[in-house]
């Protein structure tokens, strides 16, 4: 779309003036036309003339779905598309989101990572009632953080991600643009039958609940194995969310190396570069590559536990062409990275969490935090202004994405020491029976706040727990 619209621009330059910029100097459309496509996002339509307002419509229903030429299958949607419709915004805008549902069942939108009230989270009986079948219910909230989030139901969060409900939402910082043409990319998967039916997410019961059911078709921006065609050494910026029910993303790029500028919370203080990147179900990345020959992205299996790269070889899960441009001559990219201060933990209260699992009297499988599943377990205690810091152990063969809602967190090591470079982040990996740290600031929202297990297999099994935020 950015595109597009730098493409308008530069005749009307040169039809105006002599001296039209020299081509290292345009912000943007150095990709063929049509590059990405293949891949393009819907976009929430914003219905408010006000600049600072945006204002959507969103309806979730079941609809047919193309994720490959010619191969159409029904899926739970926003507005009939998967991902849903991408609402962008700029830091410090109001949001209204009018949603209704049209599914079959009850729904809520959670605003995935964004610090907005408790009110407006999305968690049913916590939040808001959930929205039945014909409901509707306004979100509106103001957005303080730039970064890109994204939004997906609260309710049989599993089955519903799972089937398709979850879209990206881009909060824009004019201050930190960059001079490189941009890509959203949604990561997830579904699980279709040998008649591209949508599987019942109940499958394979208790020993498929606690590996995390991942899809059997992986999708990049909602199709399954599509391809862009770029011009050779042209930067581009990705903002990568993971927004798969279960399946972690390890991917790399024909022996390219990936520079993360930018994580959950939005920018890091430095870069980190390597040549292969993980984003955990719920995580995000900002991340600079810089294609310089064709080649796959491919996904890597990646030890989550228990069987899960066992007899799985990597996928290509996006084909990078290169178009026959001449190669671009880029200068260095450098974007403007945070500041970021190490969040003070003196006088924070500890708070200690175990990732558990067991058995109910009818022998039926129940994850929970603390020996207790979420519907036992009593609410953990905050102030507003207080700061805790929470061990999170993970006494089970399978690693967990373990999700805070409503605030960014810094992560600490062993010695209590801030895990360099510092980043604000709302999702981290506890891997196989290890422990995490983490340091939380309780600011000015009261209210029930939410942690759970991103692998949504487990969240639904009882791997939930709240906060209870009080004045
Ligand atoms: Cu994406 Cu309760 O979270
Ligand atoms: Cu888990």
């Amino acid at each position: 779309m950015r595109l597009i619209s730098a493409a308008a621009v530069v005749p009307l330059l040169i039809s105006c003036s002599e001296s039209a910029a020299p081509p290292s100097q345009e912000p943007s459309g150095r990709q063929p036309a049509g590059w990405s496509d293949a891949i393009a996002l819907v976009e929430a339509e914003d219905s408010n003339p006000n600049p600072d307002i945006v204002e959507v419509q969103l309806t979730a229903k079941i609809a047919p779905v193309e994720i490959s030429a010619g191969r159409v299958v029904d899926l739970w949607t926003y507005n009939g598309s998967v991902p849903g419709p991408l609402i962008r915004a700029k830091k410090g805008d109001r949001v209204i989101v009018h949603f209704e549902n049209q599914l079959p069942e009850a729904s809520t939108i959670h605003w995935h990572g964004l610090r907005i009230p408790a009110e407006m989270d999305g968690v049913p009986h916590h939040s808001q009632p959930e929205v039945s079948t014909g409901g509707q219910f306004t979100y509106d909230f103001v957005v303080s953080d730039a970064g890109l989030f994204w939004y997906h139901p609260h309710f049989s969060s599993a089955a519903q991600v799972g089937f398709g409900l979850y879209a990206p939402f881009l909060v824009e910082d004019p201050a930190e643009t960059i001079d490189a043409d941009e890509l959203i990319v949604v990561l997830s998967d579904v699980e279709l039958d040998e008649d591209d039916v949508l599987s019942e997410p109940t499958e394979g019961g208790d020993l498929a609940t606690l590996f995390g059911r991942e899809g059997n078709v992986v999708l990049v921006n909602g199709k399954n194995h599509p391809k862009i065609t770029v011009r050779a050494g042209a930067p581009q910026r990705w903002r990568i969310v993971n927004a798969a029910k279960s399946r972690y993303f390890y991917v790399d790029f024909a022996g390219h190396s990936f520079r993360t500028i930018g994580v959950d919370g939005g920018r890091l203080p430095s870069a980190i570069d390597g040549d292969k990147l993980l984003l955990i179900p719920g995580q995000r990345a900002e991340v600079l590559l810089t294609p310089q020959r064709a080649g796959e992205l491919r996904w890597i299996p990646y030890d989550r536990g228990y069987g899960s790269t066992e007899f799985r070889d990597p996928e290509n899960i996006l084909t990078v062409a290169l178009s026959s441009d001449e190669p671009f001559v880029a200068q260095p990219v450098e974007p403007k990275m945070a500041i970021i201060e190490p969040r003070s933990i003196e006088n924070a209260t500890p708070v200690q969490l175990t990732l558990t699992r067991g058995t109910n009297p009818e022998g039926k499988l129940v994850m929970g935090i603390n020996g207790v599943p979420s519907w036992e377990a009593p609410p953990i205690h905050a102030r507003v202004g207080e700061t805790q810091v929470w061990t999170v152990e993970n006494a089970i063969e399978w690693s967990h994405p373990f999700h805070l809602h409503g605030f960014f967190f810094q992560e600490l090591d062993d010695n209590f020491q801030p895990v360099q470079p510092l980043a604000w982040r709302d999702t981290i990996d506890v891997p196989v029976m290890s422990t995490r740290r983490i340091a939380v600031r309780f600011d000015e929202r009261p209210g029930m706040w939410m942690f759970h297990c991103h692998v949504l297999d487990h969240a639904d099994a009882g791997m939930m727990g709240m906060v209870h935020l009080t004045p």
